[in-house]
């Protein structure tokens, strides 16, 4: 769901649409991309702080959860980024976990091959399919130790 709604602009992988080498719309899909990882970018995702991250958390349940983002003129041309609304509450809760997992992360003393290890979940349900177990374990890592792998 990251994915296919959010990594084009938030994110180094964007895959530049046809329409945006046509102007106005490229300058139009330029600043939105430009605009979009200033603020989050997720393949930067390991040099925030612990306190960015729990904002940036924090954040994407918000603005998925008032409908903010993807952004609207993203989301007509873009039908399949448009998040549904089974989408949006798992999207929502799930920023909502991660976000209590990581401050829970900091407390956990883990115990060798326990859930505690940082590889919970990423099973059914959970939106970041491939990037979630990343995402989670590289949390996990630095809240840690202070190291991402
Ligand atoms: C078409 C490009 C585009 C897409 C797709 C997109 N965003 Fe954004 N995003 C932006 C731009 C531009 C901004 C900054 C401008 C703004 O705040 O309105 C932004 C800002 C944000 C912010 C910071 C808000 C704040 O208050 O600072 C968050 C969090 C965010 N996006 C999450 C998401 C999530 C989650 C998705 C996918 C569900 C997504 N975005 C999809 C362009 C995009």
């Amino acid at each position: 769901m990251l994915n296919r709604s959010c990594m084009d602009c938030h994110s180094n992988r964007t895959v530049w649409p046809w329409y945006s080498f046509v102007a106005p719309m490229s300058w139009l899909v330029e600043r939105d991309v430009h605009e979009g990882r200033t603020h989050m970018n997720l393949s930067e995702w390991d040099q925030y702080t612990f306190e960015k991250r729990q904002k940036l958390l924090a954040d994407i349940a918000s603005v998925v959860k008032n409908g903010e983002m993807p952004l609207q003129q993203y989301t007509l041309i873009h039908r399949n980024a448009k998040l549904s609304e089974a989408d949006t509450d798992v999207l929502y809760t799930w920023a909502r976990v991660q976000r209590r997992r990581m401050k829970a992360a900091l407390k956990v003393v883990p115990t060798k091959g326990s859930k505690a290890d940082g590889t919970a979940d990423g099973g059914a349900g959970s939106p970041g399919l491939e990037y979630e177990k990343r995402f989670w374990r590289r949390e996990y890592l630095r809240a840690r130790f202070g190291t991402a792998q």
